[in-house]
């Protein structure tokens, strides 16, 4: 058996993570999860035979003896690092959460893991840092998109967080040669995400009749990554990457919200055409959000070039499957 640690494995990408490291029989999964968003679908989505072969502990990242226990005893040789407070909605009205999960808490595992390597962990230790292109900052309609070398200018407490998140890992790397790798990732989409968030939020408000808000003119653009393509990345690059490099994982699919709006509605009207109601009458906009990035694009051409084996899922039926799931479970 090989051991893997991964954190923050009960939420949306961690399940999904979970559930595809946990295919192969040979590996048995540690997993670090404080569950502060309260919620989880881990029992749902992964199957019960994968299940036996991951055990879960429910505690913080900060918790250093915990950390430091489960590498020690079980010879982890790759982490892959997700626990996060992720929601920039809370960063903005809670930001001290954020510092302390993202920030002190990466801190925290960095400091276990080389503690774990100088004890004489395993010479193939890898550690993965899950992390956004949202510490980029937003991008004019115009501008190239985001590629391993754009400069940071995070702009809510969220990706401000992330961004040191990242700034630790590299520094880890650089100074204490660390053999560590980031990943910055477009937007998630996929089964089992929190109902807060924007796909969850526009199939629920359409299957309960109520209007979606809209954050300002509904332009923001988003590239859109299936949650299932970007975990076999995540493996390829723990497998393949080379420590002290940043990956950047997009889903080549930009939409404003509007357009996903609209995309959504034509899935969901083929699902209930009982419900269906005119595109103009589901939707309402809000006050825009506090700091709201415009654009966020990836350039992933590098990516597929060193990855060129990972298989990617057509997007519409990724999102049928997704607008699937959030109607079965009513969430
Ligand atoms: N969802 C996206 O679109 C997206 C995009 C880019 C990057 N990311 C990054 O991917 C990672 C996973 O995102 P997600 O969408 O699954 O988020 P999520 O909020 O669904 O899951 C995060 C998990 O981390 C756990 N957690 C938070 N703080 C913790 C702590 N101190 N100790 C232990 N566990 C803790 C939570 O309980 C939760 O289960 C995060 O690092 C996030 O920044 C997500």
């Amino acid at each position: 058996m090989r051991h893997i640690l991964v954190t923050g494995g009960l939420g949306f990408i961690g399940v999904r993570l979970l559930k595809h490291l946990s295919r192969n029989p040979d590996v048995f999964i540690h997993n670090i999860d404080n569950l502060s968003l309260g919620v989880t679908h881990f029992d749902t989505l992964v199957p019960a035979d994968r299940r036996a072969r991951i055990k879960t502990y429910i505690d913080d990242i900060n918790n250093q003896d915990l950390v430091s226990a489960i590498l020690r005893d079980n010879n982890i040789h790759q982490v892959y690092h997700l626990a996060a407070e992720s929601h920039v909605d809370r960063s903005i009205s809670g930001p001290r959460a954020f510092y302390e999960s993202n920030v002190m808490g990466t801190l925290s595992m960095v400091e276990g893991c080389r503690n774990h390597i100088e004890q004489g962990g395993r010479d193939d230790f890898r550690f993965l840092h899950v992390s956004t292109d949202e510490v980029f900052g937003d991008l004019g309609p115009e501008d190239p998109p985001f590629s391993e070398t754009s400069s940071y200018h995070p702009s809510s407490p969220y990706s401000a967080s992330k961004a040191a998140s990242d700034f630790i890992i590299k520094s880890s790397h650089r100074t204490f040669g660390f053999p560590a790798m980031v990943t910055n990732c477009s937007n998630n989409f996929g089964p089992g995400q929190n109902a807060e968030k924007l796909i969850p939020t526009i199939v629920n408000s359409l299957a309960k009749e109520h209007k979606i808000p809209i954050y300002g003119t509904g332009k923001n653009i988003r590239d859109w990554l299936f949650v299932d393509t970007h975990v076999a990345y995540l493996e390829a690059i723990m497998a393949a990457g080379s420590p002290g490099q940043s990956y950047l994982i997009g889903g080549d699919m930009e939409l404003t919200n509007l357009d996903l709006v609209a995309r959504i509605h034509k899935i969901f009207n083929q699902r209930r055409p009982d419900q269906a109601k005119a595109f103009e009458d589901i939707f309402e906009f809000v006050s825009d959000r506090k700091g709201h990035d415009r654009r966020y694009a990836i350039d992933t051409n590098r990516l597929k070039s060193h990855f060129p084996n990972v298989a990617k899922v057509n997007f519409n039926r990724a999102l049928e499957e997704t607008v699937d799931f959030h109607l079965a479970n009513n969430d």
